[in-house]
């Protein structure tokens, strides 16, 4: 979140009280700059720069603060709350585990275990046969690196070489920020993984008329020039589903075009699912958008309701690469993060909510794409699908992204009682639980069109 320190001083703002939203304090509210000091002191600075509101509890779409203000929101955490925060099915599920005496139970067999671990590999259905769990995104990150090297290995001892986008962001530990091509977040590493290769992300405003097949063909183009031969040097292709900081996706020839250079070459094709998994994008999982099939699927956020809870799944041949003891993790699977993703698997089948995220989705995209016709002149783009959305913003005398502007409309927006993803970019993203009912999302959109009509006219 670099790039804006938000006021910590209290600021009179006009008393809201709706059905969704009450705003009765000053913003920040009375209380707020007291925790965030304290937190000053005792926490690293890097989990610092949010938005200044101190959370008390999140129910379903809305966030609590300790002031008793209440916010529609439009973060889900952040793409975690998809069956909506602190879900009735998912609480009772942990509750009943806690009241059953096993807390913890490493690798040693777990009914609850063989129970969710059959649930998810039905939901994530064909080619998907096994899953290996993990608590956070960027292990299942690694994991799939190892795996993917691991299957290249069986074909030849150079093919170590993994292809990834970039600006793709896959998680913060060394293979996931090696991955990731923020080259100021792994300037700490010093070195590169020379197998690690990035190719160019085929932005809508970067194809100037080249489609996505000829646009991955420059890309792979320029990897032969260095000297990285498909066949003999790699072994794996890293996609985030769509790219985070402002829900960019791919275009679907583009995509297909990868798999079939993954088919033709015996290389094994991965999706970072961990934004775009469990019905967020309108689909089980976003790589469905594209008509392909993925060798391994990385999984988190939204597939625990609020526990952390991460995966990887794949087909058994690759999931079994590792020997015994050679993928496994103390808190992998542990019974009560089961009971969590087996009641979000259930909660987003009988709520129908991939459905719903698809229905509401379209709602959301008409009302943003008139807020942008609204004001041409200072957002440049919506991107996105389902119930992951952006609004990117320029400044209208040079066209150039305005990160600045932006972090006014997400300031505004929460002044105003409604929450949404400050990026520290030109974007905000938006993504309430798929739970979100239409009048709560119209009436979040019609604040964020209120925010930007304010702050133009200021
Ligand atoms: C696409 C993607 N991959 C990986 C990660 C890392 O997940 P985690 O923060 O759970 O390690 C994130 C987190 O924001 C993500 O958005």
């Amino acid at each position: 979140m670099a790039g804006h320190i938000f006021s910590m001083t209290p600021k009179e703002v006009p008393k809201i009280s709706t059905k969704h939203r009450l705003i009765k304090t000053a913003i920040p509210a009375p209380g707020t700059q007291d925790i965030f000091s304290r937190l000053d002191k005792v926490e690293s600075r890097s989990m610092h720069g949010q938005l200044p509101l101190v959370w008390d509890k999140a129910l379903d779409f809305s966030v609590f603060d300790i002031a008793g203000n209440k916010w529609i929101d439009f973060t889900s955490t952040i793409f975690v709350a998809n069956v909506g925060h602190s879900n009735r099915r998912v609480t009772s599920a942990i509750t009943e585990t806690l009241e059953h005496p096993l807390f913890s139970c490493y690798a040693y067999a777990n009914p609850l275990r063989a129970k969710y671990l059959e649930k998810l590999i039905t939901f994530a259905g064909e080619p998907f046969q096994k899953a290996f769990l993990l608590s956070a995104g960027t292990e299942a990150t690694e994991a799939a690196i190892k795996l993917m090297r691991m299957n290249g290995q069986k074909f030849g001892k150079r093919r170590r070489g993994i292809i990834c986008i970039e600006n793709n962001w896959h998680g913060r530990t060394l293979g996931a920020q090696m991955l990731s091509s923020n080259l100021g977040q792994r300037e700490w590493i010093g070195y590169q993984d020379l197998d690690i290769h990035h190719i160019p992300f085929p932005y809508p405003w970067k194809l100037e008329g080249r489609s996505g097949q000829e646009f991955l063909e420059d890309g792979l183009n320029e990897l032969a020039e260095k000297g990285i031969n498909l066949m003999e040097d790699v072994c794996g292709f890293m996609l985030e589903t769509f790219q985070g900081w402002g829900a960019v996706f791919y275009p679907k020839d583009f995509v297909q075009a990868i798999e079939k250079v993954c088919r033709s070459n015996g290389i094994l094709l991965a999706f970072d699912e961990m934004q775009a998994g469990f019905g967020r994008t309108g689909q089980k999982f976003g790589y469905q958008h594209y008509d392909v099939t993925p060798d391994l699927l990385c999984t988190g956020k939204g597939m625990g309701g609020g526990v952390p809870l991460s995966g990887v799944i794949g087909r058994a041949e690759v999931m079994d690469l590792p020997d015994i003891g050679n993928m496994s993790s103390t808190h992998s699977a542990n019974p009560l993060v089961c009971a969590a993703g087996l009641a979000v698997l259930e909660e987003l089948e009988s709520e129908n909510l991939v459905r719903e995220s698809a229905r509401k989705g379209k709602i959301f995209r008409e009302q943003l794409d008139s807020i942008q016709a609204e004001f041409p002149d200072h957002i440049s783009w919506i991107l996105g699908k389902g119930m992951i959305m952006a609004m990117l913003f320029k400044d209208p005398s040079t066209s150039n992204p305005d990160a600045q502007f932006t972090s006014k409309v997400a300031e505004r927006c929460m002044q105003k009682g409604v929450l949404v993803v400050h990026t520290g970019r030109e974007s905000i993203k938006l993504g309430p639980p798929l739970t979100i009912t239409d009048e709560a999302l119209l009436e979040g959109l019609a604040v964020i069109r209120e925010s930007i009509a304010e702050i133009i006219s200021e």
